[in-house]
């Protein structure tokens, strides 16, 4: 499997968490896609959006759990929450419960409501942050807003813990799964969430431009955007008509990145296909790195009994550590309180060893 990673001839590269390189058999997915457009132009096109995508729909209704028309494709993550931000009637005094440490972008969106809607930032506490979640949601939440996995501290959430204390008070639960598809099981029904949300582009090994978003059957019919791809005779090309689609379409108000798509339903594929291997790795490898790094004297942020892929290492002046780290070809990214170290399945030990290596003796030539 290596071989499908032409990254690792040159770089020790532990940084999944922030771009992961496709693999060769994903990039040529997207590549042959580009290339059939290229020779035939439209006979390609239409060749692969015969049944509306449906069969790439199906792939990642199959990867996170759920049906394939609960399955749109959307730019990127920033995207999909602004759906939820548009689409649900908001009333004067909702609020949105979501946390400090949470990437921007899980915060961001709901600020467009104005003052209107209260956005509550929870500080949590990591060993116990569904609690610290579930103290500020009252009767008038109406999303909770939290990633499954934490891009900042590498803590994996039982959101499915969150989703069934918030739903007993009305609250719906929009999770983003960037950074836990493709390095953990997702599953969006046993978790009992309302909406998820993940660009292709980290765990899920794919090109930028591709991303899904899960709306659970019947939470917003009518879509916040229309475009001729929302109308349900969409190939009729008539302005004068329009019926609302109510297929998955209905969030694709235009045209999608088809290729970069076609090669994230290939990923999805080899997840399915490969569940109990990457996923049984990418645990060990964190594992191993979590322990490793304590071994070696550092503090680790990521609690071992709540981690994903990630493992985030107390680093002091981690911009700085981070450059020494890339001037030894390691690719880590300085994030949160330190240093995110983040394996996916085909990293190997050694690997890691060679990370915190490098690292600690940076920490020392710093005393
Ligand atoms: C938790 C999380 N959400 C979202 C993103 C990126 O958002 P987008 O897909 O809109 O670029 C990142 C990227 O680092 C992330 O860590």
């Amino acid at each position: 499997m290596r071989e499908q990673f032409p990254v690792t001839r040159r770089y020790n590269y532990l940084n999944h968490a922030a771009i992961s390189p496709p693999p060769i058999f994903v990039m040529e997915e997207a590549q042959s896609y580009l290339k059939g457009v290229s020779e035939v132009g439209v006979e390609e096109v239409n060749r692969v959006e015969e049944d509306d995508f449906k069969s790439l729909r199906e792939g990642l209704a199959a990867l996170i759990n759920c049906k394939w028309n609960e399955i749109s494709f959307v730019p990127n993550t920033s995207y999909g929450f602004n759906l939820l931000v548009y689409g649900l009637d908001w009333k004067e005094g909702d609020n949105v419960v979501t946390d400090e440490l949470e990437f921007p972008t899980v915060v961001f969106p709901w600020l467009r409501l104005g003052d209107k809607v209260k956005v509550k930032l929870v500080k949590p506490d990591l060993e116990n942050f569904e609690d610290s979640i579930l103290s500020q949601v009252d009767s008038r939440t109406r999303v909770v807003a939290l990633s499954h996995v934490s891009f900042n501290t590498g803590v994996r959430v039982d959101v499915g813990k969150v989703a069934r204390e918030a739903r007993q008070l009305g609250a719906i639960t929009a999770v983003d799964v960037i950074q836990s598809a493709g390095a953990v099981k997702v599953d969006v029904k046993e978790m009992g969430v309302d909406f998820a949300v993940a660009g292709g582009y980290k765990w899920l090994m794919s090109p930028q431009g591709s991303g899904f978003v899960y709306v659970r059957e019947g939470l917003l019919q009518d879509p916040p955007f229309y475009g001729w791809r929302t109308s349900r005779n969409f190939e009729s090309y008539d302005a004068t008509s329009f019926q609302l689609e109510e297929g998955p379409r209905r969030f694709e108000p235009g045209t999608i990145d088809v290729a970069s798509n076609l090669a994230l339903a290939r990923a999805a594929k080899f997840f399915v296909e490969n569940t109990d291997q990457v996923y049984g790795a990418v645990e060990d490898l964190s594992g191993y790195a979590n322990r490793r790094a304590q071994e070696e004297g550092f503090e680790v942020v990521t609690p071992m009994r709540k981690r994903a892929g990630i493992t985030v290492v107390k680093v002091p002046k981690n911009k700085e550590a981070w450059k020494h780290l890339m001037s030894n070809r390691i690719v880590t990214s300085a994030r949160g309180a330190g240093i995110r170290i983040s394996t996916h399945f085909y990293n190997t030990r050694g690997e890691v060893d060679q990370a915190l290596k490098v690292l600690s003796q940076w920490m020392r030539a710093q005393i």
